[in-house]
């Protein structure tokens, strides 16, 4: 059974002041899965130290795939892991599509994460137009077939199946859907680096996660977790969310 992960994308939220909902959350410990809060990078060296010594492990959102040089503005994989992060979030719909990335750029940098120590996120999702004309399953498993390099750290990896019409609409695909796209990356997964690693990674959803509906999502199978955006801004909202993992 792949670890239970409940992770944090705060996004382009906070300043110093929003660390003070990482002391609510250290002071509410889960022991049935893993927690991971990933602030915006001018906060992840103060994040870190502040949760030095507590089960909740600090992110990135996005890094660049080469090791140094001139990206002005860039962050490289070794520098997240020297500010104190431990994974980095890839291929999110809002980098898609805000910053033309493609799943080239997204393998780049999952190949750098990997190869820097870290955990790697990557997260694939259709849009509401691919949902409709049935596409799902063939649109996901494309984006993880070229996000994914060659070779890969299973206990380092964590996939987040992302519908980008349900990140911060309130619109979450019924729990049938969630389950079908789920076991169809399980699969995909499976076919391509065998049952045994497939079965390390954790499959999270991300989209809409709430305190009033995490409990039903993680009841689905090959749901591991969830990728939350607004509900883990505030300790108040993603504390019942992490406690509905722990307990699912
Ligand atoms: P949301 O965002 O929980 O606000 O819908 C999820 C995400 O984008 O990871």
């Amino acid at each position: 059974m792949p670890r239970k992960l409940a992770a944090g994308n705060w996004k382009m939220n906070g300043t110093s002041a929003a660390l003070a909902e990482l002391d609510a959350l250290v002071q509410s410990p889960f022991s049935g899965c893993d927690v991971l809060i990933c602030p915006p990078a001018t906060l992840i060296s103060r994040a870190a130290d502040r949760v030095s010594g507590h089960d909740l492990a600090i992110g990135a959102q996005e890094c660049h795939w080469a090791e140094s040089g001139a990206h002005t503005g860039d962050l490289s994989a070794e520098m997240l892991r020297d500010a104190g992060a431990s994974h980095v979030i890839l291929g999110h719909s809002e980098r898609r599509s805000d910053h033309g990335e493609t799943n080239a750029h997204v393998c780049a940098k999952t190949q750098a994460v990997l190869t820097a120590g870290l955990s790697a996120i990557v997260c694939v999702g259709e849009s509401l137009g691919q949902r409709e004309s049935g596409r799902t399953l063939e649109v996901v498993t494309q984006q993880l077939d070229g996000s994914l390099p060659e070779i890969i750290v299973p206990d380092r990896l964590v996939i987040a199946y992302e519908p980008i019409w349900a990140i911060g609409t309130g619109k979450v695909p019924t729990l049938p859907e969630i389950e079908a796209v789920h076991r169809g990356l399980r699969s995909y997964l499976s076919d391509r680096f065998g049952a045994e690693p497939a079965g390390a990674i954790p499959l999270l959803y991300g989209g809409s996660v709430k305190p009033g509906n995490a409990a039903e999502i993680f009841a689905v199978s090959d749901v591991d977790g969830a990728l939350v955006g607004g509900a883990s801004l505030k300790a108040e909202d993603f504390i019942p969310i992490i406690a509905a993992l722990s307990t699912s």
